[in-house]
């Protein structure tokens, strides 16, 4: 068991006994790139997570473990540096601590993960979560869930480079086991919405793709957001996100925004009103109705947007003749990782069977499956009930 071994190591190579957390990763169910338009986002955290040993050192350094990569990494307050090794992450986050006025403290560190990184399940959101959570926990901070939310979306804009929104480290902190999260991106407040759908399987196929540019380009695409934004309140003064534009607005200035700046425009405002029909399906067990909406997302991500690639649109494809499966879309910033499919549990079996040898045949590389449970956000895991 992850913790087992985490907490193991870290005895070993500490002498000493830590806070034990757990920081899950995510889903988002729908609602892509609308969170850094102040929009609505469904995300939900997920059964696969990382695991953090942590305690407080009585010196200025903190020494880090990555047990799975067997790597190590010793920084003081002077050597914080921007990079999107996981040590960048977790000096983003004794930086951002550092920043809201807590003196840097060394840590000890040792962490494992059973989260696929560059999938699109926010391994990076969970590891900022999890150790800020922990670093809370052993310093005694008691910092508020929200706080580390956004101390971790810091880290991802400052240190990772990645102007991301605020859904994937909210997603880790705050979810709900058998619950999805209806976010709102503008006054960042939740509320719950019961996933109940014990004939579906939630499968995620990854890909395997990776693309160096999705950095640049997720921050392209909010650019072309905050463009539109600043050219339609010109004329709307009340405008100050996306979240406050309407079609007919966009249809009227379609000329002076430019078709580029237009159409991702109209996507996000499009992707939000989805949404909503999205949990309405959702409330009234229309599971039917809830995959067609994935679909028209992906397809709107993939030709209006331009967030997909061949091989996502490739696994979309194959899902949509599959009839087991209700719905089907790429999730995530996009260039690669997982497509999210909403299937009938007799049927998993089987599309992991066909989706496999289609995309080997046509990519000459092998797809992953993770079947995934909407699960609790991070916790607090005790550590003297592990036999170790
Ligand atoms: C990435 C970002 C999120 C969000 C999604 C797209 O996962 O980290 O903030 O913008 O892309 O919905």
């Amino acid at each position: 068991m992850l913790a087992t071994r985490v907490l193991r190591r870290f005895r070993e190579q500490f002498q000493q006994e830590p806070v034990l957390v757990r920081a899950p990763g995510r889903v988002n169910l729908i609602g892509e790139h609308t969170d850094y338009n102040e929009g609505l986002v469904l995300p939900a955290a997920i059964d696969r997570e990382f695991v953090f040993a942590v305690a407080a050192n009585s010196g200025p350094v903190t020494h880090a473990l990555a047990s799975d990569k067997q790597e190590a990494c010793s920084f003081g307050l002077d050597d914080l540096v921007p990079g999107r090794g996981w040590q960048h992450y977790l000096m983003g986050m004794q930086h951002g601590f550092h920043q809201i006025g807590i003196p840097f403290q060394g840590l000890n560190v040792v962490f494992g993960s059973e989260i696929p990184e560059g999938a699109g399940l926010s391994s990076s959101a969970a590891l900022c979560c999890g150790f800020g959570f922990a670093m809370s926990e052993a310093l005694q901070l008691n910092l508020a869930r929200l706080g580390i939310a956004k101390i971790a979306q810091y880290a991802e804009h400052t240190f990772a480079g990645v102007k991301c929104g605020i859904m994937d480290p909210y997603a880790s902190l705050f979810g709900k086991s058998g619950h999805a999260m209806l976010l709102d991106c503008r006054s960042i407040t939740h509320e719950y919405v019961p996933w109940m759908s014990d004939d579906l399987q939630l499968v995620l196929v990854d890909s395997r793709v990776k693309h160096a540019l999705a950095s640049t380009a997720y921050n392209e695409r909010r650019l072309a957001c905050e463009t539109a934004v600043r050219t339609l309140h010109t004329f709307y003064a009340g405008i100050k996100s996306l979240r406050d534009v309407t079609e007919v607005m966009l249809l009227e200035r379609q000329d002076t925004l430019g078709e580029e700046v237009f159409v991702k425009a109209r996507f996000v405002v499009q992707e939000n009103r989805r949404l909503q029909q999205a949990v309405a399906c959702i409330r009234q067990g229309d599971f039917e109705g809830f995959g067609r909406l994935l679909n028209q997302t992906h397809w709107a991500l993939s030709k209006e947007y331009e967030v997909s690639c061949e091989e996502l649109d490739f696994l979309v494809t194959i899902a949509e003749e599959e009839k087991g499966v209700l719905g089907s879309r790429m999730m995530g910033g996009g260039f690669g990782g997982c497509t999210l499919n909403l299937i009938r549990r007799h049927r998993v079996d089987f599309f992991r069977g066909l989706v496999f040898e289609k995309y080997v045949a046509q990519f000459e590389k092998e797809p992953d499956f993770y079947l995934v449970n909407l699960a609790d956000g991070v916790s607090r895991l005790t550590a003297s009930p592990i036999q170790i």
